[in-house]
């Protein structure tokens, strides 16, 4: 087993936040393939272990899994001194994790209890300000730059019913994205978003299932996103071939409007 020195992420230290998983997994998987080194951190034991037995059959580049709430500002920060001890500096950093599965976040607003949404903000949104908080510090200042990608939803643009709260998380963290990208570009971080929308993933694919043929022709493109659409996108706006690209967001939705 060899690292692959010619990729994109060849040498860097890449953090995937929900990356035991769906969207997050597909891309550590495609760093890997592309020479990154992996940290997965993630609340799912068992998904780790399995997400790691995959990057380590890609490459033996040293990938590691921290097993944690992200939504425990104090486990986060002890995921972060530990961390620093074994890679002090980050070059890529995914915020990948959230509840996203089609139960848990739909609901009437009107009827919506707070032991409901609650946790879509404090995960989908809170948790995210707070790895962002303790990873950025190592983010600072690096000689080729850094890049934060910020795993969004197309939900954040307010157009589904039912979505209401798991859109506003959403879209505090495009707000964030946009605003961090000018408080933070003349430090050499870039940070950018992608917006998926319907893709298969073990969140979603009972659902989009049951639903494939209503929800196909929704997508001029004719099919539903796959985790490698996303994992490109967010690989794309990780890499250097974005170098020029900050405070964007890009929808990865198969031309759905
Ligand atoms: N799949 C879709 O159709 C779709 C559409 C729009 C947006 N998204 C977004 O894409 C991202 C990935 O979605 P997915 O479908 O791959 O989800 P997934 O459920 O397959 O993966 C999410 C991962 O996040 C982890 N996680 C959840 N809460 C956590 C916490 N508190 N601490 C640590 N880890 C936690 C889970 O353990 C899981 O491994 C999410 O941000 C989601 O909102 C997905």
């Amino acid at each position: 087993m060899t690292v692959n020195t010619k990729g994109r992420f060849s040498g860097k230290e890449c953090v995937v936040t929900g990356g035991a998983s769906g969207i997050g997994l597909e891309t550590a998987s495609l760093f890997a393939r592309e020479g990154g080194t992996v940290t997965i951190l993630d609340m799912d034991v068992t998904r780790c272990d399995s997400a790691l037995k995959v990057l380590n059959g890609i490459s033996d580049a040293g990938h590691r899994t921290f097993v944690l709430d992200l939504t425990s500002g104090e486990k986060v920060s002890e995921m972060a001194i530990a961390l620093r001890k074994v890679s002090p500096t980050t070059d890529v950093l995914i915020n990948c994790a959230a509840i996203a599965a089609p139960g848990p976040i739909t609901g009437w607003f009107l009827t919506m209890e707070e032991s409901q949404w609650r946790p879509l903000i404090e995960v989908n949104f809170v948790a995210h300000v707070r790895v962002l908080q303790a990873l950025l510090p190592g983010m600072l200042d690096l000689p080729n730059g850094s890049s934060v990608v910020n795993v969004i939803s197309d939900s954040y643009l307010g157009y589904d019913k039912q979505l209401a709260m798991y859109g506003a998380g959403k879209a505090a963290l495009a707000s964030l994205t946009k605003t961090i990208s000018r408080e933070l570009g003349s430090k050499g971080v870039r940070v950018n978003g992608v917006s998926p929308s319907a893709t298969s993933t073990p969140s979603t694919s009972e659902w989009l299932d049951k639903y494939q043929e209503r929800i196909v022709k929704m997508y001029p493109l004719g099919r539903i996103g796959e985790g490698i659409d996303q994992a490109n996108a967010i690989a794309f706006l990780a890499s250097n071939d974005s170098a020029w690209i900050t405070g964007q967001i890009l929808s990865v939705n198969g031309g759905f409007l």
